[in-house]
């Protein structure tokens, strides 16, 4: 015989690099847990329905837990030529226990168990992805707390603009890590299905016990349609993408404090633990982790696009192109796990370096608003106010002086309406505070904001 799980129909053994090319289970290894706990519920079930007798499942569930154990002290032979997770631990089954763990794949294929396989799988990783994000919006609070008294420079186009506290911005990214766990839960919704028992396509002419299993393996539903059950990588997909988003909003964190930790910035400045010195250049310190997390977005994006792409074509239902669903996901999980890890550490130990910031807040013109706001109080319509502001800006910029250093005489030449007292108020402090619009950056209003994260996003 040819090949120990369809050697039946077959003459010949596959051509060598054949057998390389078709073989997951270099990568598929990882879901043998799954694997393992799909079928102990597949054959409980087939007993319980009458389809094997409780016999023949107590020995299987038997060798499925001893091979369990194999994989889990690592002295499992895992064989390129059984392709598979599924054939390797299939096979080890009747090598241990004999022909009537042949029994074990009644009533199911590769097809449904591969999928049982990477929906657990799904919902198990995206869980854990969740907790860990939490635990960086956890990092984001409290250094946003500790540091609750400093102000920065807030930008547009990367130029300065108004100043904010730094919590302000912190908390900008715990928001949107925290949309990002409402799409991973999203992905967890639409995980929760349970697809044994569409066979190979069509359902099987066994008396399966669905709903049984669904429930033994955690699940809250099941697919409707088994064609659609074997077919499905939605779910992947959607997690991909959530997945992407979640690196977008690190490489923007990423990207900020790689330029806050630049001389030219000098806002803040990582823990040694979190950067590298150059090997020919004593006095630097990288951001290399933050880099990295930047560069590896990309590849996370990669697999998105790599596996839209394998499914566009594909007709109802398996193609081993669906193969191709696995190493993605799984590259993905590990990188946004590793990298939410780092970044919930690198957050953790950060300094700011407050006299530069204030240092930075005293020299920028974000003042000019408010005193545009100021005129427009006293009267004047606001595109005039614009103006006039301008020109003090243009004047003050000539003369290397902030605004609020204008004295009465140059004030003069520009406005009666105010006096240099109402500007020389104009204190960043005081630009912040002004701000106490909900959501805005005042400190009474970061406070709230702060209250209501850790009321909804951490109290779990
Ligand atoms: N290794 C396969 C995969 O990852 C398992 C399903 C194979 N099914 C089949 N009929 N060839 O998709």
């Amino acid at each position: 015989q040819s090949n120990a799980m369809w050697g039946g129909r077959f003459t010949k053994q596959p051509d060598e690099l054949v057998e390389a090319f078709g073989a997951s289970v270099a990568f598929d290894q990882r879901l043998a847990p799954y694997d393992i706990a799909g079928s102990i519920a597949h054959i409980t079930m087939l007993a319980k329905q009458g389809v094997v007798t409780l016999q023949e499942s107590a020995t299987i569930v038997e060798g499925l837990e001893a091979i369990r154990s194999e994989i889990e002290a690592g002295d499992f032979v895992w064989e390129q030529a059984l392709e598979d997770v599924h054939m390797n631990i299939e096979q080890k089954l009747i090598e241990r226990i004999g022909p009537v763990g042949g029994k074990l794949h009644t009533g199911r294929s590769r097809n449904d168990q591969v999928a049982l396989d990477l929906h657990l799988f799904t919902l198990d990783e995206v869980a854990t992805v969740d907790t860990l994000v939490m635990e960086l919006q956890t990092a984001l609070c409290d250094c946003a707390e500790h540091y609750f008294e400093v102000l920065i420079p807030g930008y547009t186009h990367m130029q300065r603009a108004q100043p904010v506290l730094f919590a302000h911005h912190l908390l900008a990214y715990a928001w949107m890590f925290a949309r990002d766990r409402e799409r991973l839960d999203g992905v967890h919704q639409r995980a929760d299905l349970m697809p044994l028992g569409a066979g190979a396509l069509a359902g099987t002419s066994f008396p399966l016990d669905r709903e049984w299993v669904a429930k033994e393996l955690g699940f809250t539903a099941l697919y409707e349609n088994s064609m659609d059950a074997v077919s499905d990588r939605d779910y992947v997909i959607e997690a991909l993408s959530a997945l992407s988003l979640l690196m977008m909003h690190l490489s923007r964190l990423a990207e900020e404090l790689i330029l806050w930790s630049s001389t030219e910035f000098g806002f803040i400045e990582l823990d040694d633990a979190y950067t590298t010195g150059s090997s020919m250049m004593p006095q630097k310190k990288n951001p290399d982790m933050a880099e990295l997390v930047r560069g590896k977005t990309g590849r996370v994006y990669g697999h998105l696009l790599g596996l839209l792409t394998t499914c566009k074509g594909l007709p109802l239902t398996y193609n081993k192109d669906m193969q191709e669903d696995k190493e993605g996901l799984f590259d993905a999980i590990d990188t946004v796990k590793n990298a939410v890890r780092i970044f919930t550490g690198m957050i953790a130990t950060l300094t700011v370096r407050e006299e530069a910031v204030s240092l930075a807040l005293r020299e920028d013109y974000s003042a000019a608003t408010d005193v545009a706001d100021a005129l427009v109080r006293a009267g004047m319509p606001f595109r005039e106010a614009h103006e006039v502001v301008g020109s003090m800006v243009r004047y003050c910029i000539e003369h290397k002086k902030p605004l609020t250093e204008i004295s009465a005489s140059e004030l003069k030449q520009f406005t009666e309406l105010l006096d240099v007292q109402t500007i020389a108020s104009l204190t960043p402090a005081a630009l912040v505070a002004a701000r106490h619009v909900r959501g805005g950056t005042a400190p009474a209003a970061v406070r709230e904001q702060l209250r209501l994260f850790r009321e909804h996003y951490l109290s779990r």
